[in-house]
């Protein structure tokens, strides 16, 4: 018998360019969007906190003569698992979507998360829309396309990249979100202020007091200003491969606390918001990163209402904890770190961003 190779030849170049819209009031954009894609059906999936904005999405969507279902699951990131994802899939089966229909993710992350990983695995993967509802989704989860769920052994540890076919940040949302969660997207501003741009850095600084009201004119700016960062970052390592892991400042440290401290009691941001106090103390000792810029970057995290106090944890669990991070490897922990106010680090990118154990007991002295 004769033996054959069979070449299975698989190079493509794929288009999957997408637009940001942010602006107030922009519902109706996103339905004449959606009608333009001409899904054979489309299913809003969100969050039990948010059915009513969703249903009145819904009603823009029938407008346009949209068949439209709305699926709903708990809110909260223990809604984030596979279970809920099962449901959910099960409900879009019911609803009767096809290969042709298009999902909505009307939501904050955690619904961006799981409503992207549906779209992603339905029939091997229809389109998404996302519509960010929440600050955090608004300036960083709705962009970038990633997607998943947790696990007990860990956050987010079971996914899939789905980048959306158009993300809608509607500010007027931001209204009936509360400033404790206005403060996770805070955090993650003030994270690709200090790594990326010197004047989103000021933008938030002089706003600092504004956020806990609403205006509309803030919000898009700060929303615009950080989409640019991430798309661009994105744009460079659409699956995180080299520089976007310079999105992962503060969240070394920053996971390692949530972990700690049962994901209940610290909330992300605020988690983040130590994380970078502590890295950035360890860039300090490292000789990266200035005593004078670092004061910068408390000062603004402490007058948005971000406490930099480490909670009651014992250090050695903490650097146990961080060495389980999934980003990091063979027990090395890895951190990135700004030069200065604005900018990263390029060591950041190279093996002086491993840290030993020492180093970092050593940083946490003064928290
Ligand atoms: N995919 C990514 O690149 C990426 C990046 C960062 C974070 N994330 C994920 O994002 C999740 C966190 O996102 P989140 O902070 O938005 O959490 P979330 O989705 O749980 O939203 C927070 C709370 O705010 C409520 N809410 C949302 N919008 C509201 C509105 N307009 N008015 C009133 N209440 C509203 C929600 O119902 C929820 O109770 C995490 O699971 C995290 O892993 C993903
Ligand atoms: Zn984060």
């Amino acid at each position: 018998m004769k033996n054959t190779k069979i070449q299975v030849s698989l190079k493509q170049e794929l288009d999957s360019s997408y637009t940001i819209s942010i602006g107030e009031s922009i519902s109706c954009e996103i339905a004449s969007f959606v009608s333009q894609v001409n899904p054979s059906s489309l299913a809003i999936i969100t969050d039990s906190n948010l059915v009513s904005s969703a249903e009145s999405l819904a009603n823009e969507f029938e407008k346009e003569e949209i068949n439209t279902s709305l699926i709903s699951f708990p809110a909260g990131e223990s809604s984030k698992t596979l279970a809920t994802l099962e449901s959910v899939l099960e409900q879009m089966l019911s609803h009767k979507l096809d290969r042709k229909s298009c999902v909505v993710a009307f939501g904050g992350g955690v619904t961006g998360d799981l409503a992207g990983f549906a779209a992603s695995v339905f029939m091997r993967g229809i389109s998404v829309v996302q519509v960010p509802t929440s600050l955090l989704a608004m300036v960083d989860s709705s962009v970038g396309g990633k997607t998943g769920v947790d696990f007990k052994q860990g956050k987010n540890l079971a996914g899939s990249f789905l980048q959306p076919k158009a993300v809608f940040a509607d500010v007027s949302y931001l209204k009936t979100l509360p400033y404790s969660e206005i403060k996770n997207g805070l955090a993650e501003s003030v994270k690709h202020a200090v790594m990326f741009d010197s004047s989103l850095f000021s933008m938030i600084r002089n706003n600092s007091s504004q956020f806990n009201l609403f205006d509309a004119n803030i919000f898009s700016e700060l929303v615009e200003k950080n989409c640019i960062i991430k798309s661009a970052l994105v744009e460079k390592d659409e699956f995180e491969n080299s520089n976007r892991v310079l999105l992962n400042y503060g969240h070394t440290v920053g996971h390692a606390i949530e972990s700690l401290t049962g994901y209940s009691k610290v909330s992300h941001g605020e988690a983040v918001a130590i994380g970078m106090a502590v890295e950035g103390r360890i860039a300090v000792e490292k000789g990266f990163f200035s005593e004078a810029d670092l004061n910068l970057q408390n000062s603004l995290l402490k007058s948005l209402d971000f406490s930099l106090k480490l909670p009651k944890i014992s250090r050695t669990s903490l650097v146990e904890s961080m060495k389980s991070d999934k980003k990091s490897t063979g027990g090395n922990i890895k951190i990135v770190f700004p030069e200065k106010i604005g900018k990263y680090s390029p060591e950041s990118l190279s093996n002086s961003s491993i840290v030993s154990e020492k180093e970092i007991l050593s940083a946490l002295q003064v928290f």
